[in-house]
């Protein structure tokens, strides 16, 4: 940050910060979120109160955005009128300072005499606005007085693009809470709201030129209830749908535009377009008529990249262009099935004309070619990562979604990328294991994992990293119908996500955070935010190496931890300080107590001990990274995995592999049974494996005797399986599972490797 800034800041702090017996305030005081790059803690405080008023150039109305959201804020929630002219010298001041520090830099200094805000822009200035109001968020006392802590902040930015999403096709949120929605979002310092206005289910956007799409393709005549994966799937039987008209669009744009956030509308193509093509078949490679689709997935029906798809797309990015400010504009390009494609004589033509390929090089023409489009109008397209396939566009930025892989390979290949991997940025998926949970589509993705989150990966070079733009949590709405749900999957998992954008990895500290946090949770909650509180949870991990251990905590790192077994409420139910023992079966449950008092959600976990818990395992095949949490001790701690979340620490997730292994008792055994439990949901490309292997024998080395036996496709979400064999003996037992292979086409994922989730093999 430029010295200027600084300079100026530090007169300011040194002839203003005067005060008889000034209280010294600790840098812990002051709970900001994201943390500040440089806070200097004062003394003493500034009072805010109906006789403050608010400087600033009045020739820059931007400026004027800064003032005017801090004056209805105060007013809102601190029933505080700010004065109109000014009487006194009691002042907050906004001030433009045009150094060279990066756009969004800011610093804001609190003295007992008045409060300064400059920044670099008038975006930085509300940046620093956004540091204000949470600070007045905190202090309570007195009705219509604010005693602001004395302090120094010099604040920017790690990363320019710090996003969030909503997918508000598979369920329908208005105008309102978008608005309420993009607050929060600047009440965190972030820059963009990511806007999924399309999908299969529904589309969203009024274009004047195709009535047809309000008319036909904003609704659909009934929703999947329960999950996908339940079987047979059972409907609710009523019309679900709406659209935000023009008019509606610009409001929220503006009031974007005003908290210095831009908005990336999404029109997803070619694929995810069931719904337009419902309202325009002709726009499709088949003589067929659609309906918008009524359950979750990824639908075969596609656009044809007929020359009057292509006149359609021109003319609704025409609009939207309109509308949308933004130098990106969304083209989605995610889970678009070739089959349609590669059954049309019209494509197949088309690809030889045009010396295509395959099928993945038409997606690159058809994106390509409305890259070309947007390019002509000025704008820039930004897509999913598949629109690496058959090759990227010249000028496109890639949304990195399929893990980091999309990401690395396009930053190497000099293109701009935002990060936003399943691993890390799902806000979709769990995020506690507690049974209480409101369903959801899977995975699971807790608030730590979040916050430890780096968008830039290893792999990269220092030249190559520039292209990491940021990080973007997205909330896909299958599962969430309503804003209270939105905001529960949400938040805090963004407010995490917002740290790790603005702050950097520097300043990583998640039981700092988590300190900050509460204040933040607990003001959210009074003015009407559903944030999930799971900070007291009881969360527990089961340790092993050296035998088998459980270790109960919260995510606070608060309180006393008591836990019991089994309902045995015996000596055993005590505090718990380090990792308890484990060596028979049982449940374990813990409870946080906080001055006495229970405090967040027990939880229990129960062991199964048997012949194979806590032995030595060895395995063939590294699981994958992001499904490989518990290690390969998982597999024999005594623990089933959960029944819907394939993402915790007990399941080890394969994709298209076979797993093996070897369990070695340490001498010479006698085994009759072994039992599995396998993952299987094709909607999310998982499937019960083919067949399973064993065989005991007392050498390491691979066995003849294997018993084999084949795994029945089941219609649920587990298959247990068990292999009985008549008592044998032997010191090693060798598992072999054969993964379910390609999976065909038709299915979710066609095409691709199947994922294979093993968790405990049980050994009787
Ligand atoms: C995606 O989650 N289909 C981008």
């Amino acid at each position: 940050m430029k010295n200027s800034l600084l300079f100026t800041g530090l007169l300011f702090l040194l002839s203003a910060c005067v005060s008889e017996n000034p209280v010294d305030h600790a840098a812990s005081d002051y709970n900001l979120i994201p943390q500040p790059q440089n806070l200097k803690a004062g003394a003493g405080y500034f009072s805010l109160s109906s006789e403050t008023t608010v400087s600033f150039d009045a020739e820059n109305p931007q400026i004027g955005q800064s003032a005017e959201y801090l004056r209805s804020f105060l007013q809102r929630n601190n029933n505080i009128q700010l004065a109109e002219t000014s009487k006194s010298s009691n002042r907050i001041q906004f001030q433009l300072d045009d150094n060279t520090a990066g756009p969004e830099s800011y610093v804001l200094i609190i003295t007992q005499k008045g409060v300064l805000v400059k920044g670099s822009s008038p975006a930085g200035i509300f940046r620093g606005t956004m540091t204000l109001l949470q600070l007045i968020s905190q202090q309570s006392g007195q009705e219509g007085l604010i005693e602001l802590p004395c302090v120094f902040i010099e604040d920017e930015p790690a990363f320019a693009y710090r996003g969030m999403h909503l997918d508000v096709a598979r369920h329908f949120f208005p105008v309102s809470f978008i608005k309420k929605y993009i607050d929060l979002l600047a009440f965190y310092k972030m820059n963009r709201f990511h806007w999924h206005l399309t999908e299969d289910q529904g589309w969203r956007i009024e274009i004047k030129q195709y009535p047809k799409l309000q008319e036909v393709a904003a609704y659909r005549k009934e929703t999947l209830i329960g999950h996908y994966s339940d079987q047979p799937h059972q409907f609710d039987g009523e019309r679900y749908g709406g659209y935000y008209t023009q008019e509606e669009i610009k409001e929220v744009v503006q009031y974007a535009r005003e908290r210095f956030i831009t908005i990336i509308p999404e029109i997803d193509i070619p694929g995810h377009t069931r719904a337009a093509l419902a309202a325009y078949p002709e726009l499709g490679c088949t003589s067929e008529t659609y309906d918008v689709a009524t359950k979750w997935g990824v639908f075969p029906e596609v656009l044809c990249p007929k020359e009057e798809t292509f006149e359609f797309l021109e003319n609704v990015f025409s609009e939207l262009i309109e509308l949308f400010p933004s130098k990106y504009i969304h083209i989605g390009g995610d889970e678009c099935p070739k089959e349609q494609w590669k059954n049309s004589a019209f494509c197949q033509e088309l690809m030889k004309r045009e010396g295509l390929k395959d099928e993945h090089e038409l997606q690159s023409y058809f994106i390509s070619r409305i890259e070309k489009f947007l390019n002509a109008k000025g704008r820039q397209i930004i897509g999913w990562d598949e629109i690496l396939e058959g090759g990227l566009a010249p000028n496109a930025t890639v949304m990195s979604w399929r893990g980091e892989s999309g990401g690395i390979e396009a930053a190497k290949q000099g293109h701009d990328v935002v990060m936003t991997p399943t691993s890390h940025c799902y806000f979709d998926y769990y995020q506690s294991v507690h049974p209480d949970e409101p369903l959801a589509i899977g995975g699971y993705l807790p608030l730590e994992k979040v916050y430890n989150y780096h968008p830039v990966p290893e792999e990269l070079s220092e030249e190559e990293a520039k292209h990491i733009l940021g990080a973007q949590g997205n909330v896909w709405t299958e599962y969430i119908k309503t804003p209270e749900q939105v905001e529960y999957m949400a938040f805090p998992r963004a407010i995490a996500l917002a740290e790790v954008n603005w702050s950097g990895k520097d300043h990583k500290d998640f039981d700092r955070f988590t300190k900050r946090l509460i204040h933040h949770i607990n003001w959210l909650k009074k003015r009407g935010v559903n944030v999930a509180n799971h900070l007291y949870d009881i969360k527990t991990e089961v340790i092993s190496g050296e035998g088998v251990s459980l270790k109960f905590y919260n995510l606070a790192n608060e309180g006393i931890i008591r836990y019991s077994v089994s309902d045995t409420v015996t000596a055993e139910d005590q505090a718990v300080t380090r990792p308890v023992p484990i060596t028979q079966s049982g449940v374990y449950t813990g409870q946080t107590f906080i001055n006495g008092a229970a405090a967040g959600r027990s939880e229990s976990i129960e062991f199964n001990w048997h012949k194979a818990s806590g032995v030595p395992i060895e395995i063939a095949e590294q699981p994958a990274p992001q499904y490989s949490q518990g290690g390969k001790e998982a597999l024999v701690n005594g623990v089933l995995g959960s029944n819907d979340r394939y993402g915790d620490a007990e399941w080890l997730g394969f994709s298209g592999k076979n797993f093996g292994a070897v369990i070695d008792f340490g001498e010479t055994d006698t085994i009759q049974s072994v039992s599995f439990r396998f993952y299987h949901s094709p909607g999310q490309w998982i499937h019960a494996p083919k067949l399973v292997k064993v065989a005991i024998s007392d050498s390491k080395d691979t066995p003849a005797n294997w018993t084999n036996s084949l795994v029945r496709r089941p219609d649920s979400k587990l298959v247990s399986k068990a292999v009985e064999m008549k008592a044998q003996t032997g010191r090693y037992l060798h598992i072999e599972v054969i993964n379910y292979g390609i999976i065909p086409d038709g299915m979710q994922g066609a095409g691709n490797g199947a994922w294979l989730f093993v968790d405990e093999i049980i050994v009787e």
